[in-house]
């Protein structure tokens, strides 16, 4: 295990399952793990915090070809299957791709800042016509913080959709509720081609929910009865949150999911899809974060 920069205590660089790259972070304030295999957090906890708040499969697979289960997956630049071709890999190919490290450095408030990037070649061209950088910034402090910056370096417009799939650890599914997306108008993955409306009542889970609320960039909360605690993701730049649990046949279908580890999680995802796709003119840059904080008890 090698220490990544003298002047940065509780940060280490080493070799995590599957023999991937990680960085480990240790500080005053909190614990984390980031894999450069899709610049992927696997793991968040603040130091006054008695559970992990992101979840992990344990039937996770780490290689280099495949997504890692759990935490937050970089979805970009297509959300889901690609529009255009079924073929192409889910969610595009940024949480398969190895990000380039660039930077570890103190931020504020005694934050520790991971900065990763891509840049277009061959490969993504292939599955993209586009030349594109993407800068993706971790802040792990007493709140997470994770900021995906995209710079068109092409001479064309480019169209992306993009999420930070977070896969949060929750007591029971069955007893979590979700507050913040009343009234907002939401796709359902499960019942295709009509636009529904949330009600004023909290959402919660009692099936398999698969649903983008579109056209809104409000602050979600989880709350847990179980754990006791409740779980804020407040969002900048992102206009559509998806809410996913998988319920029982899904979780079976998944090989990288445990038959019954479903109760476990819920991801709420900060995303730009669908309709809330990105249009990025030539020369341009747009960027979207999610800042993700416990309050316990
Ligand atoms: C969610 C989608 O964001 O991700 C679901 O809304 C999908 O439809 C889920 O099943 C997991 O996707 P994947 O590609 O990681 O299995």
């Amino acid at each position: 295990m090698s220490t990544i920069d003298r002047d940065i205590s509780g940060v280490t660089r080493d070799r995590g399952e599957g023999n991937l790259e990680r960085i480990r972070i240790q500080s005053d304030l909190a614990s984390a793990e980031i894999y450069l295999h899709g610049a992927h957090v696997t793991h968040f906890q603040p130091r006054d915090s008695a559970h992990p708040v992101l979840w992990m499969s344990k039937s996770s697979v780490f290689k280099s070809d495949k997504p890692i289960r759990g935490g937050i997956p970089i979805c970009f630049p297509w959300f889901g299957p690609k529009a255009d071709d079924p073929k192409a890999p889910a969610h595009g190919f940024a949480r398969t791709r190895d990000w380039t490290l660039e930077s570890v450095q103190h931020g504020e408030s005694g934050a520790i800042l991971i900065a990763f990037n891509i840049k277009s070649d061959e490969a993504t061209k292939r599955l993209w016509d586009a030349d594109f950088a993407a800068h993706y910034l971790v802040s792990v402090g007493s709140e997470l913080s994770v900021h995906l910056s995209v710079q068109n370096l092409g001479l064309n417009l480019i169209r992306f959709e993009e999420a930070l799939h977070s896969y949060f650890v929750v007591g029971n599914a069955q007893q979590t509720e979700v507050r913040g997306l009343d009234g907002a108008s939401y796709l359902d993955r499960l019942r295709p081609a009509a636009t529904f409306k949330q009600d004023d009542q909290p959402i919660r889970f009692a099936a398999e929910t698969d649903r983008t609320y579109i056209n809104t960039d409000a602050m979600t909360t989880i709350i847990d009865p179980v754990l006791d605690r409740r779980i804020t993701n407040r969002k900048v730049n992102s206009n559509s949150t998806v809410v996913w649990n998988p319920w029982i046949a899904k979780a079976k279908a998944m090989a990288d999911f445990g038959d019954d580890e479903w109760p476990g999680m819920v991801c709420i995802e900060t995303a730009n899809a669908g309709p809330n796709a990105v249009e990025l003119p030539a020369g341009q840059q747009h960027s979207m974060s999610a800042v993700i904080s416990v309050e316990n008890g």
